[in-house]
């Protein structure tokens, strides 16, 4: 009988684990309650289709003994705004805070980032995580053709013009997407290219995706023949891996 109970306690258990990680409104009594808390910390949309926003709503909360003001709000990316109902939160209390997410030229796995900071000094984060689906008909009607175009030209486009060192290229133009080290993130590892000429091509003329257009001028990119060029040596001569 005591093995039944016990055993039907740690079905229990793991169940009410499952529940809370959905829904954590409760905290394991040995970690103190974070005095600024988003929730949930990681929230899991699923799919969307492209082109339709991707909207969460988050509860902030105060577990202070005092009312606090946010002072704040951070999100990665220009493409992902984040508007809390109220600034201020009352002691043990919470506002909530709507996450949208434009999801015009993306695709696959996407993962934001989503940071909190209060009067006190205090910061938390969150996490938004969903998969961008194809989305037939806005092929129809695209009027924003890929991250050259419209607002995303701000981030995407202008910080490249004019650069000359490599390194600061890739920073500003190829690491949001291939990651810091080139060793990849969203978009594919960009070490271990053997052939410089391909490499100029394909940074030239794109891969025919919106994520990826042609960055040379003459595609309608930022980059002149002498900026890719530079940016093709210096990748091809990066180790096959990062050194940590
Ligand atoms: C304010 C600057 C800014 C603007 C505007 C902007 N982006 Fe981004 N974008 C970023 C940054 C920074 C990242 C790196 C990922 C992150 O930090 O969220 C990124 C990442 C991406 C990614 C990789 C997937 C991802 O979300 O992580 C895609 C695709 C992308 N942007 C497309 C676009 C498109 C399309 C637009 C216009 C509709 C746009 N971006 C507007 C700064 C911007
Ligand atoms: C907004 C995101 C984004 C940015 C910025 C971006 N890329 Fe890409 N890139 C991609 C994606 C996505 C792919 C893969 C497309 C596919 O094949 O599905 C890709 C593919 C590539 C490939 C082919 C990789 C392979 O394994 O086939 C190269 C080379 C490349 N990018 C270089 C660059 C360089 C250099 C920069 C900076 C000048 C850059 N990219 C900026 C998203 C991006």
């Amino acid at each position: 009988m005591a093995k039944i109970l016990a055993a039907l306690c740690v079905v229990a258990c793991v169940l009410l684990a499952c529940a809370e990680q959905k829904v954590p409104t409760q905290v394991q009594a040995n970690k103190p309650l974070p005095l600024l808390h988003i929730q949930p910390e990681v929230y899991q949309l699923g799919d969307i289709k492209e082109g339709e926003p991707a909207i969460a709503t988050f509860l902030i909360r105060n577990n202070h003994s005092k009312p606090i003001e946010l002072v704040d709000i951070q999100t990665s990316c220009g493409c992902t705004a984040a508007k809390p109902e109220s600034f201020v939160i009352m002691p043990h209390d919470f506002t909530q805070l709507q996450v949208t997410v434009d999801t015009i030229a993306k695709q696959s796995n996407i993962r934001k980032t989503i940071s909190v900071k209060d009067s006190l000094g205090n910061e938390a984060s969150a996490l938004l995580i969903f998969n961008v689906v194809e989305n037939p008909h806005l092929s129809l009607n695209r009027k924003i053709k890929g991250i050259f175009d419209g607002k995303c030209a701000s981030c995407h486009f202008k910080p490249l013009v004019g650069v000359k060192e490599p390194s600061k290229l890739y920073e500003v133009g190829c690491a949001m997407c291939h990651g810091v080290d080139a060793e990849g993130g969203y978009a594919p590892k960009l070490r271990g290219y053997a052939s410089l000429s391909a490499l100029r091509t394909i940074i030239s003329n794109g891969v025919g995706k919106p994520q990826m257009p042609g960055f040379s001028q003459k595609n309608g990119g930022p980059l002149t023949p002498e900026q890719i060029t530079e940016l093709s040596k210096w990748l091809v001569s990066l180790p096959e891996s990062a050194q940590k």
